[in-house]
């Protein structure tokens, strides 16, 4: 652990954190670099968030990737998000399960292409079982989904 991370106080780590991803774009940009290098390297930062979380103890983070809106950006853009989210899983799967991390999705993951809902149903499986640290990828996100879905799990729950 850094000494900056040494010196939190343990009482004060908060149980839950949520991102939401933003500025790759303009990041990538400014590097003189394509949108889809800003992504990368997002997914580079979402692990080094990962790593950092496990060592303060924080247990349930929730990373917001892409929400309905971002179906209206540029088709190969689109296409190279579902590719990177497909790398990133068929290369992290390995790590977060043997570090103890739990796999969870929210959002409507049935409108993503096979390849990503294959990918993520496999990592979702083999990681259910660990208690470490819990990673939720918000994929095809939106409030709306997330009112309907906490409505259909009140009425279950009445039922
Ligand atoms: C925000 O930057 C980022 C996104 C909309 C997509 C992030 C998703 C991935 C990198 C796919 C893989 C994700 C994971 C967690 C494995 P932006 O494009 O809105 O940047 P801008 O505001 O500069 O345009």
């Amino acid at each position: 652990m850094t000494n900056e991370l040494s010196q939190l106080e343990p009482t004060n780590i908060p149980k839950h954190v949520a991102f939401i991803m933003d500025g790759n774009g303009r990041w990538a940009k400014n590097q003189g670099q394509h949108r889809l290098f800003g992504h990368a390297a997002g997914v580079e930062s979402v692990k080094e968030i990962i790593k950092t979380a496990r060592e303060v103890g924080v247990q349930y983070l929730t990373m917001y990737a892409f929400s309905t809106e971002n179906w209206n950006r540029p088709a190969d853009e689109v296409a190279g998000l579902m590719d990177l989210l497909v790398q990133a899983i068929a290369n992290e799967t390995d790590e977060m399960h043997k570090n103890g991390v739990r796999l969870l999705t929210i959002g409507d993951i049935s409108a993503l292409p096979t390849s990503c809902i294959d990918s993520l149903n496999n990592a979702i499986a083999k990681t259910k079982d660990n208690n470490s640290l819990t990673l939720i990828l918000a994929l095809n996100y939106s409030a709306r989904w997330e009112i309907t879905n906490a409505c259909k799990i009140l009425a279950e729950r009445v039922k």
